[in-house]
């Protein structure tokens, strides 16, 4: 893409927002993780996912970049962020810099639990784990949100993503890993998602419960495992 872009003078944006703190040696993400990082006009990135907080910024050496504190208009119309909300963004930065293990083990998690979806016969946004989020494509909203109650009835939150958010006739079920999951948990999240004899997309929730059941053992031990994965609702990765 680059290459096409310099070719046609275009400038070129990369949005960052789900790469950060994850992809890349030290986190910065895609062009970093491309070797590409030096081509890019511009770097944007939001701070509600890996860095934990609010906010975002745009980072670039392009000879005009200053243009965009006159022309953006949610910069120029959006009050500055509180100093403590900058202060855990920078932090967490700082700490993302030097997170490999964490980013390791994100990667371990994600492809785990990418398997053991896939295996269960889900259809899964990427044939091949990229993301510390994990979509699970489902047919239509009625049923993408049958499943997402029953997931969170069961203690397991992921973020539905339904129309005008995605395409008429589809929603997707958000599974947002972070470094800090357990790969016994990653495992909890399979035995809470899957049940092979009913795909997602069975609006029956009350009898797949019951095959959760059957796969996991006492209601006891269900709701501990379970209910460790609840929590913050957002996009977690990388924390
Ligand atoms: C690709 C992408 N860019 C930017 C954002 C903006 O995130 P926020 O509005 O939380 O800062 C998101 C949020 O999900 C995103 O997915």
């Amino acid at each position: 893409m680059i290459a096409v872009a310099k070719k046609q003078g275009a400038m070129v944006l990369v949005d960052e927002a789900h790469s950060m703190g994850f992809i890349g040696e030290h986190g910065r993400g895609v062009a970093e993780d491309q070797g590409v990082l030096d081509d890019v006009d511009f770097v944007i990135g939001t701070f509600s996912k890996s860095v934990g907080t609010v906010g975002g910024f745009c980072v670039s050496n392009h000879p005009k970049f200053e243009i965009l504190r006159l022309v953006c208009r949610p910069y120029v119309f959006t009050a500055s962020l509180p100093p403590s909300v900058v202060a855990t963004a920078a932090t967490s930065i700082r700490k993302l810099m030097h997170a490999g293990n964490k980013r390791a083990h994100l990667w371990e998690n994600s492809k785990i639990l990418h398997k053991g979806l896939t295996e269960a016969g889900f259809q899964l946004g990427t044939a091949e784990p990229q993301s510390a989020i994990i979509a699970v494509i489902m047919p239509d909203l009625e049923k993408g949100a049958a499943m997402w109650e029953a997931l969170l009835k069961e203690g397991l939150y992921v973020n539905l993503a339904r129309p005008p958010a995605t395409p008429a006739n589809m929603t997707l079920l958000r599974c947002s890993l972070c470094a800090e999951h357990t790969a016994e948990q990653v495992q909890t999240i399979m035995a809470c998602s899957s049940a092979p004899e009913r795909p997602w997309g069975s609006s029956d929730a009350a009898p797949r419960g019951q095959a959760l059941r059957d796969h996991r053992g006492s209601a006891g031990d269900r709701q501990g495992n379970c209910r460790t994965l609840c929590g913050r609702g957002g996009d977690a990765a990388a924390r």
